[in-house]
């Protein structure tokens, strides 16, 4: 209704209640479930994180046992998922191919429109095993690689690492790895989180929610910003050049990728942990230049406008350092925030209501349509 006070972006507006995750920005504190995301991040594997957000607790070992043979089950890409994404061009950006691979597991999927829990948390299972092999596909189709089987033997971040690379890395790489998928999973009521309730909330199937979730990560101010922060990296080259590459940013008026967050203001929850294991990969291999690039940055953003970086900062270049290419970066992260996602949507479907907001009209007053 015209007068009302129009809340831009719903900032501040507590739109639902949720069990799922808590954000708490004035002690910078996340938990998923109760759990604060630092300790999942450094001790829990992502198979682990999934359960926890599905079912409101951590795995006890046969619980644990169970999901992963039911992972490790499905994660082969079927033949009919990888004559659709054939069909792409080479040339569209890897969040399209995953957007699609969603949309075409669902219409394959013939729980699709079964809507209970049992269904509802079978379909995000099949979803976040079979993933990971889409995108590893598509990794090595741009580099003109043939696909590498899944290996049952390997866990979810080892395995998907394994068909990305045909190898698997040190033991620290890959806990680094692991790092940023627990600490990607869930983030209470963000951009895709909020666009997979809003399709959930229609009735509409799962896998339409996680599609409509996918396309709102892909953009630079959500999901795309990891790799935004390296193609900034990539152009700035040495240290030495980036604070100057920063002010010029800034005074032209552009927003720096990888800083700023809608809800936190002094500083992400997730950067110290993630922080840590980028320093940890950097020194392992080599990457001391960006460890470079990073701290300038950091530093003369504070000083500059006082705003501290985000997850995407650190996650960006240790996905570099791992060998991934930087459009392989926001899939990266949906593939880990499937399951954050699908437990919202089983959370709106417990206590559905119709997402439906109202607007302020600001267009012509009522008029007649002229004769003609
Ligand atoms: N670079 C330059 N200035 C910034 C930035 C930034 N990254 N972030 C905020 N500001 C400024 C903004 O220009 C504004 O200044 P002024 O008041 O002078 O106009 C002030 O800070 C407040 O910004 P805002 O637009 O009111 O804040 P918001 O809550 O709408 O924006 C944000 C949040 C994440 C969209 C924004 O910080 C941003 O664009 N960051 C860059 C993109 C990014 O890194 N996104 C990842 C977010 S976290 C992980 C994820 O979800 O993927």
């Amino acid at each position: 209704p015209a007068g009302q006070e129009v809340r831009k972006g719903l900032a501040g507006v507590v739109v639902d209640t949720t069990a799922v995750s808590e954000v708490v920005p004035e002690t910078n504190s996340l938990t998923y479930r109760g759990y604060p995301v630092q300790e999942l991040a450094t001790s829990c594997r992502t198979e682990e994180v999934a359960h926890l957000l599905w079912h409101g607790e951590l795995p006890d070992a046969a619980a644990l046992a169970a999901l992963q043979e039911a992972e490790r089950a499905q994660r082969a890409l079927e033949p009919a998922v990888r004559a659709a994404l054939e069909a792409l061009p080479p040339s569209c950006h890897p969040m399209d191919v995953l957007r699609t691979a969603v949309s075409v597991l669902g219409a394959r999927d013939p729980r699709a429109e079964r809507h209970d829990p049992d269904a509802e948390l079978a379909k995000a299972l099949s979803l976040f095993a079979r993933l990971p092999a889409v995108l590893a596909w598509d990794v090595r189709r741009r580099r003109g690689q043939d696909p590498v089987e899944p290996d049952p033997a390997l866990g979810y971040a080892e395995n998907l690492l394994h068909m990305c690379f045909g190898e698997v890395p040190d033991a620290g790489s890959v806990r680094a790895f692991e790092t940023s998928l627990v600490l990607y999973a869930e983030h209470s009521f963000n951009a895709s989180t909020f666009a997979a309730r809003v399709v959930t909330s229609t009735l509409a199937d799962l896998h339409s929610a996680v599609t409509a979730a996918v396309g709102a990560l892909k953009g630079p101010l959500h999901g795309g910003a990891n790799e935004a922060v390296m193609h900034a990296m990539l152009e700035i080259g040495e240290p030495e050049r980036a604070g100057a590459w920063l002010r010029a940013e800034l005074a032209a008026g552009r927003r720096v990728m990888g800083f700023g967050h809608r809800v936190y203001r002094n500083g992400d929850s997730r950067v110290p942990t993630m922080e840590a294991a980028f320093r940890e990969v950097a020194a392992a291999r080599g990457g001391q230049r960006w460890v470079g690039i990073y701290e300038e940055l950091a530093r003369v953003m504070l000083e500059e406008k006082g705003i501290h970086p985000n997850l995407d900062f650190p996650a960006g270049p240790t996905y570099h350092l791992l060998g991934f290419d930087t459009a392989a970066f926001t899939p990266l992260f949906a593939l880990s925030r499937v399951a954050g996602w699908t437990a919202h949507v089983v959370e709106q479907r417990r206590s559905n209501a119709l997402i439906r907001p109202l607007s302020s009209y600001v267009g012509p007053p009522q008029r007649s349509v002229p004769a003609r």
